[in-house]
């Protein structure tokens, strides 16, 4: 039986270029992409690009570009930047492609014969800068509460979409499915807004002569779709849905959405909505992940501070920082972005544990036996082989596909780094110099084999992490020869 696995990240803002941020949900999913394709899934990985709406429209204006000009110059940043960090995605959608415009059609005329969308007055606070309506509640001094620019009041004929009349299905929707919101506190968050609120309909519609850079709503040409509506259809559109079958009934609804915090109510509230009005099962899980920041601050155009993930990866490499991401915080909570405690992760982990047992195994197999791989005999094996490390070797996989399962990637790499202390320890404790002394080349032979079949299972299961890292150690260790190349991370000189 196939076993389907389909992985989405938000589709990204096109307003700025890719940061650390995008780079850490992206590498997230590209990691459980890997994992899955290993172990035989068919694995649909799916990100893009968020292009309509009135920021878009504003950074294109700035540049005395058309939106879609400036959007066809941007999106190669983003490609660009997925490729240097080796994220192996299978599709990259654009709202701007007609297969998800024709998606977002469908989703608005289906909508609008069943009576779900009606026509209605909008009366509010609003802020150009972030297209957001506020209550008059939520304003203070006339000030946006996110941006703090002034807001002002418009009163305009739209569409709204009968959200509130979902209110109670999403609430024991969300009750009876306790994996559909990940992790815990973000489903009690979700539960909570839930039970203290009442939904409002959600306002889904612009007027074309405010904002024209938009999808033209079919059954009313002079508004086009609000940009959350459009956005979350992405999902459903890279499928195919609903002119193309193949797709959908292979992967929905499998999904998983990962997403940062930031837009926790838009993919647990309003998007299972959407797909209810249409008929269509919620995705099978939305983890939201925590938030990066760098320093004291976050990260943000106007401080300055925004961290390229290009930068880093040209100072210190692909793999550090894709194993420095996954490694230091645990997947759900916040984290703080230093160069300092990357060096420290590259200096310790990789450096003195992984790159340092690779390095000394393959100079004592060119040592003791010209590089040949000796035969590995289980049955011989001695104590601390027998007991530390060969059950270590049996149990990495397993350990990690269910730690990975979990979105617990620190579990899985602890299971990866529990063997190579250990295949370090065994070195240190075996002393294969004296045996070479003591002329016992079968412990010898056997020894040298059990640390390379450990360092081949280190290399497999590193690999949806660290796959370039992965490569050079399969290219240094072949079927029956090694041959051993400079280390894999030389230490950082720190001062
Ligand atoms: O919200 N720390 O796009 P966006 C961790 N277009 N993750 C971060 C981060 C940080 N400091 N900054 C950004 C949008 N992210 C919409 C999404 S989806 C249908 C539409 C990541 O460009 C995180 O995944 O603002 C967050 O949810 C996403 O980028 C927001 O990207
Ligand atoms: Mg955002």
């Amino acid at each position: 039986m196939n076993k389907f696995f389909y992985i989405t990240t938000p589709i990204y803002y096109i307003n700025g270029v890719p940061h650390i941020g995008h780079a850490y949900t992206t590498i997230a999913a590209d990691c459980l992409a890997r994992n899955k394709r290993q172990r035989g899934f068919d694995v649909y990985f799916l990100t893009g690009t968020d292009e309509h709406g009135q920021k878009v429209l504003k950074a294109a204006q700035d540049k005395g570009l058309s939106p879609i000009e400036f959007a066809d110059d941007i999106i190669p940043r983003f490609k660009d930047t997925w490729k240097k960090l080796f994220i192996t995605y299978d599709d990259f959608i654009r709202t701007t492609e007609a297969r998800h415009i024709e998606t977002v059609q469908y989703f608005l005329q289906t909508l609008y014969e069943k009576g779900d969308l009606y026509l209605g007055e909008y009366v509010g606070l609003y802020c150009v800068p972030c297209e957001v309506f506020w209550t008059d509640k939520q304003v203070e001094n006339n000030l946006c509460p996110d941006c703090k620019r002034p807001v002002e009041r418009i009163k305009e004929s739209n569409y709204f979409f009968k959200i509130s009349a979902y209110q109670d299905w999403l609430l024991k929707y969300i009750n009876d499915n306790p994996e559909f919101v990940r992790p815990e506190s973000r489903r009690n968050e979700v539960l909570g807004f839930l039970q203290e609120n009442k939904l409002n309909d959600l306002c889904v519609s612009r007027p074309k002569s405010r904002l024209s850079w938009g999808i033209p709503l079919p059954f009313s040409p002079e508004h086009v779709t609000y940009v959350w509506f459009d956005a979350l259809i992405n999902y459903l559109s890279a499928l195919g849905f609903p002119a193309k079958k193949d797709k959908f009934e292979k992967f929905w609804p499998v999904c998983i959405h990962l997403i940062g915090k930031d837009i926790l109510r838009q993919h647990a509230v309003l998007w299972p909505i959407m797909l209810r009005a249409v008929g269509i099962d919620p995705p099978a899980l939305v983890f939201a992940h925590g938030w990066w920041q760098v320093g004291e601050e976050k990260m943000s155009k106007s401080l300055g501070n925004v961290v390229n993930p290009l930068d880093v990866i040209d100072e210190f490499g692909i793999d550090v920082f894709r194993y420095f991401l996954l490694r230091e915080v645990p997947f759900g909570f916040d984290g703080v972005f230093s160069k300092a405690a990357l060096v420290k992760r590259f200096n310790g982990d990789l450096a003195n544990d992984l790159g340092n047992l690779v390095y000394r195994t393959l100079t004592m197999a060119e040592k003791y036996f010209e590089g040949r791989v000796p035969e590995l005999d289980k049955a011989s094996l001695d104590e601390i082989g027998r007991v530390k490390i060969l059950p270590k070797i049996d149990a990495i996989e397993a350990k990690v596909d269910e730690a990975l399962d979990r979105f617990d990637f620190i579990a899985a790499l602890d299971a990866i780094w529990d063997l190579i202390g250990a295949a370090n320890k065994y070195i240190e404790e075996t002393k294969p110099w004296n045996l070479k002394k003591e002329n016992k080349n079968k412990e010898l032979e056997n020894f040298i084999a059990l640390l390379i079949a450990g360092i081949r299972v280190v290399a497999k299961e590193i690999a949806p992490f660290m796959p370039q890292t992965s490569e050079k150690i399969n290219s240094q260790i072949k079927t029956d020869r090694v041959e051993k190349a400079s280390p894999l991370f030389p230490r950082i000189d720190v001062d």
